[in-house]
């Protein structure tokens, strides 16, 4: 089975590489302008009351910068991170050590939150509002509880399903900000801040090519630029043009938007079998073999973003740009796009070749 260059979960190997290429300081964080102003306000205003910063929830769709937010906060706070998730944290007293060992302004990183257990939740509450556990001494009998006092610590969590979490969880974030796709020009700075890093010659065209079908996301065009390396380097003299990053990323069958293979089963369910829709979010999730939840939070959102799916009242539909994209007409039945589109060739020219679902 060909590797899936453009989901946007982490694989091992980008792990490594998201470490090595992740931005420190917020003037090496590209994008997400609104969001890095008011944080930066955030923590001015907290070094400037010598206080540590309010608890920050980011939510949105994986691979845009939550964790690379997390390291930036604790960096310009000039404290240091731990980092847990919500599924490795079985039991409240999970969770003690780590508390009590976090020194004032430290940032405890809970990735994952939305999968914390119930009872985990509410031993975090009392620790986020008033720094402070209880825990249960002895047992039987002579069992006591006992109230510890922890450092005034920020909690910084992260979460892809923002719409799982409990109102009470959520109400006690003092900032809560969504990250959202980012733009081609965006995600060309962030290639060719990446390529400087590994070394890899890259012009602008050709990180601009890379960026366009990196499906908005930065781990997608660092894993794209990696791999793109790998043909230069084998096809050429290694350095990365817009020639060299089209041939590669057309040998990797990256779609011209970035759209991976999930999001052309999503697209090809709507156009054909259920004729370009409405079709509401269960009926779709069986079609494509996805939670309604994973399709809901991971996929849907940047098939809107690219216009191609629309959320009405009654479900979701393909737009027509979806139609002409996909090479399919009106009413579900599948065009001639591609190089297959001999006898009526017209409307399937440039966006078929790649498009095309057949
Ligand atoms: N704004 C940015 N500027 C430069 N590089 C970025 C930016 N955002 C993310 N990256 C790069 O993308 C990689 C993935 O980012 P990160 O791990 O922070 O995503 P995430 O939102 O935590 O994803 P997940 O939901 O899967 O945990 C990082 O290693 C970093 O190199
Ligand atoms: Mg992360």
């Amino acid at each position: 089975m060909p590797e899936r260059v453009t989901t946007p979960d982490l694989s091992s190997d980008d792990a490594r590489f998201d470490t090595r290429l992740r931005p420190r300081r917020f003037e090496e964080f590209v994008g997400q302008e609104t969001l890095k102003d008011n944080l930066a306000v955030f923590i001015e205003a907290a070094k400037k009351r010598g206080e540590p910063l309010d608890h920050c929830l980011f939510y949105g769709p994986p691979g845009l910068g939550k964790t690379t937010l997390a390291h930036i906060i604790a960096g310009e706070m000039g404290t240091e991170l731990f980092a847990t998730s919500g599924p490795v944290i079985e039991r409240p007293y999970d969770l003690t050590g780590m508390l009590t060992n976090l020194k004032r302004g430290d940032v405890l990183f809970i990735d994952e939150v939305h999968r914390l257990q119930h009872v985990v939740e509410e031993y975090l509450y009392p620790a986020m509002e008033d720094f402070s556990v209880d825990i249960v001494l002895d047992k039987g009998p002579s069992a006591r509880s006992v109230k510890l006092n922890l450092e005034h610590f920020t909690l910084v969590a992260a979460t892809t399903r923002a719409g799982l979490l409990t109102s009470p969880l959520r109400s006690r974030f003092g900032v809560a900000q969504r990250l959202n796709y980012y733009g081609p020009e965006e995600l060309a700075r962030i290639v060719a801040r990446s390529a400087g890093i590994l070394g890899v010659p890259v012009d602008e065209d050709g990180a601009l090519e890379i960026a366009r079908r990196s499906r908005g996301t930065p781990r997608i065009a660092n894993r794209l630029l990696r791999r793109v390396r790998d043909f230069a380097e084998v096809m050429g003299d290694g350095s990365v043009s817009a020639e060299v990053a089209h041939k590669s990323l057309l040998r990797l069958e990256v779609d011209e938007r970035g759209l991976d293979e999930m999001d052309r089963r999503i697209m090809e369910a709507v156009l054909l079998r259920f004729a370009g829709g409405p079709v509401g979010i269960k009926s779709l999730a069986v079609a494509v073999g996805e939670e309604a939840e994973t399709i809901e939070e991971i996929y849907e959102p940047f098939l809107i973003q690219q216009g191609l799916l629309k959320r009405t009242q009654r479900g979701r539909e393909a737009t027509p740009l979806a139609f002409e994209y996909f090479g399919v007409g009106a009413g579900g039945r599948a065009g001639s796009a591609g190089e297959a589109s001999g006898e009526s060739g017209e409307g399937s020219g440039e966006s078929g070749e790649q498009g095309s679902l057949l």
